[in-house]
């Protein structure tokens, strides 16, 4: 069953969006079993306004690195489309895009092993510059300008990764991704290795970085909170499919999709009278007990875990639908119980 029309992640866009994944699908692998497998992205879409920043969100294995590749140009769609500003780059090779569009660029999670310990940050920072024809001098300077955009000194250039701690890598990996001015970045949990009060303060960079260049960003995180405090709109993922989507305070404060309800659970709240009225919200509705149900092959892939489920959940998979400001994949979306 395909999502129906305005039933995507789409918001109320109306100039050509910056970002723009239309159902999407990716499979692993070849062959007849890998056709007869779930795919690891189901008919994704949503489109991210200039200036506006996607948050993307689910457990581990939902398949948010797997949209994020998608779009880079890593992992060839299956099917669906992928567009910034307007232009079809979905077929586009890596060696094309990295001539062509510097508009797109990424922020990986491992600050340790996406830098290269045998180059100096200079060198790392220059090449994508070299590869769109820019001078040696002018790539020397961006790089500079682009380390201290990020809060680092320029004579940062000379030196080697080993020589920063986690969160200045993490700057040096932004600088990197901003020397190119890129109008998109796909940031794919990139505070996600870095201790609490480090990932606040590359979470508050990244937020005034866009403000300031009026960046288009795909938040990609596992922790709900985290993603609502970057995020004007939020898209939740399970097993490669939108379970809901909408504003990040309304997926975040009043979910309407049993899973995220239950995300909810591994977000944590700083008021401890708050987690737990959460936790006993959760508890009260049968959340986080096992099920006995199997998901059908047509049905929804929530079933073994939900609560709500009955008999229309195992054979049909539900559509999206929009529920106040939420669109949500829930045949029983009325009856999922408040925060
Ligand atoms: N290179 C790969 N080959 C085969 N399966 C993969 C590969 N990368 C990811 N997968 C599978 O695709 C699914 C989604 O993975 P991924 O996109 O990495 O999820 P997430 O980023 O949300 O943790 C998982 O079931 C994972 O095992
Ligand atoms: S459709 Fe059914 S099984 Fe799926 S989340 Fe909603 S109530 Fe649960
Ligand atoms: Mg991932």
């Amino acid at each position: 069953m395909t999502a129906p029309a305005g039933a995507t992640a789409a918001s109320s866009v109306l100039s050509t969006p910056a970002l723009e994944v239309r159902d999407l699908v990716v499979r692993y692998g070849r062959g007849r079993k890998a056709r007869s497998s779930p795919p690891a992205v189901d008919r994704v879409s949503f489109d991210i306004a200039p200036g506006e920043t996607l948050g993307l969100v689910g457990e581990s294995g939902s398949g948010k690195s797997t949209i994020g590749k998608a779009v880079l140009g890593l992992q060839p769609p299956s099917a669906g489309t992928v567009r910034v500003h307007g232009q079809d780059i979905t077929g586009m090779s890596l060696r094309e895009r990295s001539r062509r569009v510097a508009d797109l660029r990424v922020v990986f999670q491992d600050p340790y092993s996406s830098l290269n310990p045998t180059r100096t940050i200079g060198q790392t920072l220059v090449e994508p510059l070299r590869l769109m024809g820019v001078s040696g001098a002018e790539a020397v300077q961006k790089a500079r300008s682009g380390l201290e955009s990020v809060g680092l000194p320029g004579d940062a250039v000379d030196r080697y990764p080993t020589q920063f701690s986690g969160g200045q890598r993490q700057r040096i990996a932004i600088a990197r991704a901003l020397v190119c001015d890129p109008k998109v970045i796909v940031l794919d949990e990139p505070v996600s290795a870095l201790d609490l009060s480090t990932q606040a303060q590359v979470l508050n960079l990244l937020a005034d970085l866009r403000d300031q260049r009026g960046l288009s960003l795909l938040f990609i995180a596992h922790d709900l909170g985290v993603v609502r405090f970057l995020s004007q709109r939020t898209v939740v993922l399970y097993r490669g499919q939108v379970m809901e989507s909408g504003p990040a305070d309304a997926v975040g404060l009043t979910p309407r999709h049993p899973y995220t309800l239950a995300l909810t659970a591994a977000a944590p709240v700083p008021r401890p009278a708050e987690q737990a009225a959460r936790r006993n919200a959760r508890e009260a509705a049968g959340f986080g007990m096992a099920s006995a149900a199997s998901p059908g092959a047509t049905g929804c892939p929530f079933v073994p875990r939900c609560p709500l489920s009955t008999d229309v959940c195992v054979e049909q998979r539900p559509p999206l639908r929009l529920i106040d400001q939420s669109s949500t994949a829930c045949h029983h979306a009325e009856r999922v119980p408040a925060l």
